[in-house]
Formats: structure tokens, sequence, C-alpha cells
């Protein structure tokens, strides 16, 4: 965009922070998500999270009613986020921006946050970039960073010596390839092919063929969770990389749980970090699915994105009982640094510098048990931060 129609839109988005949100008694959150399209399923899971919040804690945050209003973005497209997000603010007056499944959305509408006075509250777009870009941004999910650090010891751990990385090319798969790197080699790994793949492509076989002819012994690979992933997973099986003992070593945007009754066997074994697993066993973990069940939403969807969106909303509420009807984003982001509970996956704690979230990262591996495919928890990385936050990129 120009640089002369941004500062228009931020012009009458600080208008509408003059303004104030619609009514005194309801403070608005706009919630920008897939809710059709490739991703859809994660869309789905933003929605299901926060119902399930709802369902256990009402509607009201700080003695405010608090509504929700949804709009699709169903692939990366920076222009049309920012459109959204502008509208929300100036037509649907939200006092809040939450959501964002890809990266490029999310940059897209951190220039807008502060003229605006509205706080954003990240679902799950990866990149550490992001929370640098505005003191208005809080995040929720995951970081590539934060989640790849620990593959590469696991890697160490397992003895790999020669890792190929295959990595979709933007943002986050550029972040997961760094940090792989990074880390490896520091342990004394060689990274021996390094690949980078369209977000729009849908055959892997040349792909495989280059992981194959690399003589790596291990793959690391990442994609964003959607029907790419469950193409590379499948291709990895069936051109032989499997076969030939090669390990293949994922974050778990690769094995999310909807997806391993489709992956079936070329699912069973893969290692990956992550922090979420559907099969955590603790009683915040029971009662989280409980509530997606009450919300109506199904535990065979539940992804990262319905953990994240449902922690997302516990912080929504507790900075608008802390701000109030008013939009003092200052107040509210004040609410939420350095705070910490218990979430569904495990401790977790706003991180006051990076606003990110920390959390513990498991390693876990694809198993089958009475008949379900499950991400089985093998070990933990506690308190992990954002380790790409502050590298300047
Ligand atoms: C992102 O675009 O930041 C992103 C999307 C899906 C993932 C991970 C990262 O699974």
């Amino acid at each position: 965009m120009p640089k002369s129609s941004l500062s228009a839109t931020v012009a009458v988005m600080a208008v509408a922070a003059i303004a104030g949100p619609a009514a005194a008694d309801t403070v608005k959150v706009g919630v920008i998500g897939p809710f059709s399209g490739p991703y859809a399923l994660f869309g789905k899971g933003f929605r299901t999270g926060v119902e399930a919040y709802v369902a256990e804690h009402g509607r009201k945050a700080g003695g405010h009613d608090v509504e929700f209003v949804y709009k699709d973005l169903d692939g990366p497209s920076p222009a049309r986020a920012k459109a959204l997000a502008q509208e929300l603010v100036v037509k649907d007056r939200v006092g809040y921006l939450a959501g964002f499944y890809l990266t490029p959305n999310a940059l897209a509408v951190t220039p807008l946050l502060e003229e605006a006075k509205v706080p954003l509250v990240v679902f799950n777009a990866a990149t550490s970039a992001i929370t640098e870009k505005s003191p208005y941004v809080v995040r929720t999910s995951f970081t590539m960073w934060q989640n790849t650090v620990p593959a590469a010891q696991v890697a160490v751990r397992q003895g790999a010596r020669k890792v190929a990385i295959a990595v979709s090319d933007y943002a986050p798969g550029i972040d997961a390839e760094t940090a792989f790197r990074k880390s490896f080699e520091a342990s004394g790994g060689t990274v021996v092919e390094a690949v980078r793949m369209a977000l729009s492509m849908t055959d892997f076989a040349p792909v495989m063929q280059r992981l194959a002819d690399s003589g790596a012994d291990t793959v690391f690979a990442f994609l964003p969770s959607g029907p790419a992933t469950l193409g590379f997973v499948k291709a990895f099986h069936q051109t032989g990389l499997k076969d030939k003992g090669i390990r293949l070593l994922t974050t778990g945007d690769l094995v999310p749980e909807p997806d391993l009754p489709a992956l079936g066997e070329a699912g069973l074994g893969i290692l990956s970090t992550y922090h979420y697993a559907v099969s955590h066993d603790s009683p915040e973990n029971a009662r989280f699915l409980a509530a997606v069940e009450k919300a109506g939403g199904k535990r065979s969807e539940v992804t990262m994105a319905t953990v994240a969106a449902y922690d997302g909303a516990h912080l929504l509420y507790r900075m608008i009982g802390a701000a109030g009807a008013e939009r003092a984003p200052d107040k509210a982001l004040a609410a939420v640094k350095d705070y910490g509970w218990i979430s569904p996956r495990g401790p977790v704690r706003i991180d006051p510098q990076s606003r990110h979230i920390r959390q513990t990262v498991y390693l876990r591996v694809v198993e089958r048990k009475d008949g379900t495919y499950l991400n089985r928890e093998l070990d933990a990385f506690p308190d992990q931060p954002d380790h790409g936050f502050g590298l300047g990129r």
C-alpha cells in the first residue's frame, strides 16, 4: 500500500478510536481467520476455542458484555487483511482484534494498531517478528523458533549428523530453517540441503528426490498445517524415504491430530516438537475438551488453533476487565504482561518483553492406540521463550 493511503487508513482509524467503542456496555472483538478455503479447519478451531471459553465463563468480562465478530480471510492476502481490520475498527467499532492464521495477514495489520488504539491477540501466526512490529500485539500460539530449537536438540540426541531442511517459502518457513540450522550447526551437525517450497505446491515428488539425493540421515520439515502438510507426509512415505531409513523430524504443524486418520501408516512413528497435543494428560485439558463439546465442537477437530483461541479469549477477557469499555490499550496490555496461568497445554506465561507466550514444548510420536491415532508425549522442554525474538529480522 502506498504511504499516503496507509496514513489515510490510519487517520480514519484514529477518528474511530476517539469515537470509542459502539455501546458503553458492549465490547466487541473482531476475529479474522480462515473460515472457508483450504485452512477452514483452523478457522473453525478459532471459533470453537472462543465459544468453548464463553461456554465456561459466560459472555461478560469485568461487567461488560463481550461480542465476537468473525470475518473470513481464506488465504494469504495482506491487502484484504488490512481492509477487513479497518472495516472492523471503523464500521463495527471493535475494541480488539484477534485471530490470524497466516503470518502475511498478521503482519499487514500491525501498522494500524497504535493509532487505532486496538490491541491484537494473535491466535496462530508464528513468525517471531510479528510481536516486534507493534507494542499492542500479544500472541497465544507458538513461534517457529520456539518449537524448532527443541527439534534441533532432538536431532542431536538421536545421533543425526546430516540433515536436509525443507520449508515453505515464506516468513515462518524461513524462521524454521534459520532456527534449525543455527541450533543444529552449533552442536556440530551439518545441513546438507535446504529446500524452500512455494506455499501453493501440491506435487512433492521432485522435492522428495532432492531430499533423497542429499544423503541426509534426517529430514527436518515445516509447512503450515493444511492440505499441503498431508500431501508432504504422504509423499515422504510413498516415495520411499521412510523405507530407506531416513527419519522425518518436524514441528507438530505436519501432524495435526485431525489429519492422522488420513495419514494412517504414513504418519506412524513421526517425531515432532510442539506445544500442544490433544492427548495431553491434565485436568485443564480434560476441562477444555469438555468445554469444546459443550460449545458444539468436535474433539476430533481440535488442533493448536482451538487451544490458542481458548487461551486468547482468556487474555481478551482479562484485558477487557482491566481496560473496561474505554479504548485503553496500555492498561489492557499491562494486565497481561508477565501474567501466567495453567493452559490446557501446561503452564504458560506472557513474556513481558516479547509479549509472546512462554510454554513447555513437548517431543511427541505419532501412534495408534485402541484404533485411534494420537501424538503421544515422550519428553518435555519446559518454559521455552520465543528464541527468535529480537534477532532483528
Ligand atoms: C503462519 O503462517 O505463521 C503459520 C501458519 C500455520 C502454521 C504455522 C505457521 O501451522
